[in-house]
């Protein structure tokens, strides 16, 4: 078996390299043989310092996931932390400076190892950061002790509250890093290292008090961060939990926060939020892996691009692939349209640039990569076309014909299409190979999913290089089948459904909207769709009109139908299914909705009741579930993993509840299926149990089979 930690002396100094691809998480046996590394190093003679380094792309990412999984009961969860902490204080200990030297990332666990050395060196890139929230843990290792003490509450609360990570210059000026190396790390460390032992320093984080000594100062931000947290956190627990570990700190000392830190952190590493949050994590990784798609699987390199239409969602493309340094030339089919675009393109980049999130130069340079264009020429020089012309089948079609004559071989068709059949397209292009659906989220530049729609002839290739092209683009790509909606809308049909529905039968729009928002939906249905546009749904209901279809089977409401007809389409007209006062985003409940939902149920012969808040969730919830194991039976979505990733990338549903198909394993398929057996007899037979939620409830097994 390789050793996971390895020991060599250089210069005088020893190197206790941590060893552990891919991310030299601390798996059983990493922190025992840094323990060891640290131990010889101190009764070593010939050694004046200790370096600990990670071997590979990265410094140490954490704790081993997986582990986490294995923790049965709070008592081990207690010792083990335990014996870490224990651990760390020994690292703490060493009479030679210990120094930490952090390229790729130092994140959980890792910066925890990182905190207990002396000093820590980074190169420039290098990135720091307590995750454990987005995990729905805490940072267990003496993190919620010791980072207040090296950059003060405030940044600490941020950081273990936030889970985002921060560059080196950033951990430079607050304190958590002491030295940016500009050459070789290593030689750059020995050197640091080789100073502190000169000097005769080591400097123990634990008893460093002056960042935390203004008890005012951070009882201040502890409860700044609450108070923010409260309108932000949706439900999620974590997040607080850190914020009680760092006070306790804070008020008792290192020992007693340290005490508190670890009885919190049982608490947490055994509940579902994190049960949730850690599937959600390997469900993402999951994603990236297609069966019969090999890993080897040769990819296109994605040098140059085109975007076909420069609307709400064209534009955001566009800007997605300038954010990627890949130069993207942006078609309309006039000039006024174009300039709009463009126009729309540069007020967001504009806007981040005033919120601080882009310097002047950056928006230049990103602007200087999107190209104008009302012709097809240069898309013979392009590795990929995105399609995101209006969404009508007809149109794309002849829009792929043309792609298909003007661009190079094996050029990747793309489409943006959110519901249209990617096969008519890939047939009209003549190189079927080379079509798939990228499906974009809107605002397509700021919502991280990319559904990418395999078609029945894409290749391999396309497949694999859309993979990779999402990664490059900041986004999460999941591979999905094609039908109408593919998973992400398909589903949403079901979700929204059922909402129309509650809604005539007495529930009323700001009822149901809060309900889902108490769930720890952004947005509730109503409110999302006076965003979206109400337009958008009214016209692919036309569409299917045409050939017969509807969007999801049961009663169809003829409510948002009447808003369309009336010119509301929501916030972009001033009023959808609420109001908007000139230039506010803040919906009004409009009694006009009340009347329509009467008229409607009045047509349908409905007697208008209150609707409990419950049977709201249960509806909305189970609806979308049982549509989800039909897209699982159908093969669209290949794993309820993946429909998880869909749900928190594409509509934010809530993480800590692990998305549509874990929630329903939680409820427990039996009780799924006893309410769709439920809601049939009494409410009709489009509340038709899907085949696979039946056989799953009957085998007493859930959507991920654990
Ligand atoms: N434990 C176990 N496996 C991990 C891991 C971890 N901490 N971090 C990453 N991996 C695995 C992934 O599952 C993936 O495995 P696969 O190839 O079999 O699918 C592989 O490493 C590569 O990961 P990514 O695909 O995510 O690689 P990237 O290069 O895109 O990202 C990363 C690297 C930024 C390190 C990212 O993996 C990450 O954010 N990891 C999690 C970091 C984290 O949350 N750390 C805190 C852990 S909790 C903790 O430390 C508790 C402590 O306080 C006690
Ligand atoms: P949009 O109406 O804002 O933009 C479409 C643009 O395409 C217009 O600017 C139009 O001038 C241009 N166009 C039409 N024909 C063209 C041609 N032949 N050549 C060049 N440009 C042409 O529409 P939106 O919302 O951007 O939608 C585009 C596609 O994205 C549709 O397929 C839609 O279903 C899909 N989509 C939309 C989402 C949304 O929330 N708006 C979300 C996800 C996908």
């Amino acid at each position: 078996m390789p050793e996971l930690v390895r020991y060599t002396v250089q210069d005088d100094v020893a190197i206790v390299t941590i060893d552990n691809p891919p991310v030299n998480a601390l798996s059983p046996g990493v922190p025992e043989g840094i323990d060891a590394g640290v131990a010889r190093a101190a009764a070593d003679r010939a050694v004046k310092a200790v370096v600990l380094i990670g071997a590979g792309s990265t410094f140490i990412a954490g704790a081993d996931i997986k582990v986490f999984g294995t923790i049965p009961n709070r008592d081990v969860s207690v010792d083990r932390s335990h014996r870490v902490h224990a651990l760390l204080r020994r690292i703490e200990d060493c009479p030679k400076p210990v120094v930490c030297a952090i390229h790729g990332t130092a994140l959980g666990g890792g910066l925890e190892f990182a905190m207990a050395c002396h000093y820590r060196v980074a190169v420039p890139g290098a990135k720091v950061g307590q995750p454990e929230v987005l995990l729905g843990i805490i940072p267990g290792a003496g993190g919620t002790q010791r980072l207040p003490r090296l950059c003060g509450v405030a940044t600490a609360v941020e950081l273990c509250t936030l889970g985002q990570h921060i560059g080196a210059k950033r951990a430079l000026a607050e304190g958590i890093v002491d030295h940016i190396v500009e050459g070789d790390l290593l030689a750059g460390a020995i050197a640091f290292a080789l100073a502190k032992a000169a000097a005769g320093e080591v400097r123990k984080v634990r008893e460093q008090e002056a960042k935390i000594a203004d008890y005012g100062v951070a009882a201040a931000a502890i409860e700044a961060a609450r108070a923010s947290l409260k309108k932000t956190a949706r439900g999620a627990h974590a997040p607080f939990a850190a914020i009680d570990a760092i006070a306790a700190g804070v008020q008792g000392g290192f020992d007693a926060g340290s005490a508190r830190e670890i009885e919190i952190f049982a608490d947490c590493v055994l509940s579902a939020e994190s049960r949730n949050l850690i599937r959600l994590f390997f469900a993402e990784r999951e994603a990236a892996k297609v069966p019969g798609v090999p890993k080897e699987t040769a990819t296109l390199e994605i040098r140059t691009a085109a975007v076909v239409g420069a609307g709400t969602m064209g534009g955001g493309i566009a800007m997605n692939y300038a954010n990627a340094g890949i130069p993207v030339l942006l078609k309309e089919s006039d000039q006024a349209a174009l300039d709009r675009g463009l126009a729309t393109i540069r007020k967001n980049y504009d806007n981040s640039a005033a919120k601080g999130k882009m310097t002047p130069e950056q928006v230049e340079r990103v602007m200087s990569l999107i190209h104008p264009a009302l012709t097809y020429e240069g898309f013979d020089q392009v590795d990929i076309v995105v399609e995101a012309v209006f969404e009508n089948l007809d149109l794309k079609k002849s829009v792929f014909a043309d792609l298909g004559r003007v661009t190079k071989p094996d050029c990747i068709l793309a489409s943006n299409t959110s519901t249209l059949d990617i096969d008519q397209f890939a047939h009209s292009s003549g190189r079927p190979a080379s079509v798939i659906g990228h499906h974009f989220f809107s605002p397509a530049n700021v919502m991280k999913l990319m559904e990418i729609v395999r078609g029945r002839e894409s290749s391999n290739q396309t497949i694999a290089t859309s993979l990779k092209l999402s990664k490059k683009l900041n986004k999460v790509g999941v591979v999905v089948g094609n039908c109408f909606g593919f998973v992400a809308n398909r589903m949403l049909a079901y979700y929204m459904r059922e909402a129309y529905l509650l809604l005539e039968e007495g529930a009323s729009v700001p009822q149901i909207d809060k309900v889902m928002t108490g769930f720890g939906m952004p947005v509730g249905p109503f409110g999302m769709q006076d965003i979206a546009g109400i337009d958008v749904g009214a016209r692919i209901r036309q569409y299917l009109r045409t050939i017969g279809a509807t969007r999801a089977e049961g009663p169809e409401s003829p409510v948002p139908d009447w808003l369309y007809e009336m010119g509301r389409y929501g916030q972009k007209t001033g009023a959808g299914w609420y109001r908007y006062e000139a230039g506010s985003r803040t919906p009004i409940p409009d009694p006009l909705i009340e009347e329509l939902a009467l008229k409607a149920a009045a047509e349908r012969g409905i007697d208008r009741q209150p609707v409990a808040d419950d049977e709201i969730l249960s509806r909305i919830m189970v609806a979308l579930a049982n549509e989800g194991a039909n897209v699982l039976e159908e093969h669209i979505a290949i794993r309820a993993g993946d429909i998880d990733v869909i749900y928190a990338y594409g509509f934010g549903y809530p993480r800590h509840r692990g998305g549509p198909m874990a929630y329903a394993d939680s409820l427990g398929l039996t009780q799924v299926l006893a309410k769709v057996s439920e809601y049939r007899a009494r409410l009709g037979d489009h509340w038709r149990p899907a085949p696979l939620l039946d056989r799953l409830a009957a085998e007493g097994n859930s959507f991920y089979g654990e």
